[in-house]
């Protein structure tokens, strides 16, 4: 699989919001990756779903929501509604993992699992032939803008090398800090899919930025 670039939103320009997200539909990304945040699984708040349904209204390429929120159950249906093509919940989050991967796909939405910096890739054993994604988290969720943490590396390889008989066909994505300095590397042990907010909204030719990240 060639790999997927999908710009975080949550870096964007909100109030210019319809020009960044049609500067990314121009682009070469191929994925809006659209950070849900409420203040109580992170400690931050991003934005909902009035902010997800404006995106939706100008995307042309698949929203893929990535929900840091507790309970996610209770929104999945209101998240499918907003617009997203997929929707990925944290595996901290959800104590009926199972079921709510089940409900994310009878919604008719790619359903993925995500996992925090501390969380071992062992325990998505019983879930990883059920997902499409796997998001193998590279920093502490909450924030844009922060330091990649190196141990990613060994984790996708895990991943890749879990899913390799069972689900080979798995989205392996990565959030958080990622940019020219590691796609490379990261592409080698086996993720596919990055996200990237400040490395692309931060420089001064954001196009470029993003197909140099599809280059590598
Ligand atoms: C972090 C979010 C990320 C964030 C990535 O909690 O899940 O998606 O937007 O931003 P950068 O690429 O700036 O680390
Ligand atoms: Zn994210």
């Amino acid at each position: 699989m060639n790999h997927l670039i999908a710009p975080s939103i949550l870096s964007a320009d909100f109030a210019n919001l319809q020009r960044d997200v049609e500067m990314i539909n121009n682009s070469q990304a191929d994925w809006f990756h659209v950070d849900i945040m409420d203040g109580m699984f992170v400690p931050n708040i991003s934005f909902g779903f009035p902010v997800v349904k404006a995106a939706k209204q100008y995307a042309t390429k698949p929203l893929d929501v990535h929900l840091m929120i507790v309970n996610p159950d209770r929104y999945l249906k209101d998240f499918a509604e907003a617009g997203a093509d997929s929707i990925t919940v944290h595996y901290e989050a959800c104590p009926h993992l199972h079921r709510t991967i089940q409900a994310i796909k009878q919604l008719g939405c790619r359903a993925g699992v995500a996992i925090n910096p501390a969380t071992p890739t062992a325990l998505l054993k019983d879930i990883i032939a059920d997902v499409d994604l796997v998001l193998v988290m590279s920093v502490n969720p909450g924030f844009g803008g922060q330091k990649f943490i190196e141990h990613t590396y060994t984790k996708v390889a895990e991943v890749k090398a879990m899913s390799a008989n069972t689900n080979p066909n798995l989205y392996i994505e990565v959030d958080g800090g990622v940019g020219s300095q590691n796609i490379a590397k990261l592409i080698e042990v086996g993720a596919n899919v990055f996200v990237a907010g400040n490395s692309v909204f931060s420089a001064a030719d954001q196009p470029a930025a993003i197909a140099e990240l599809k280059r590598s």
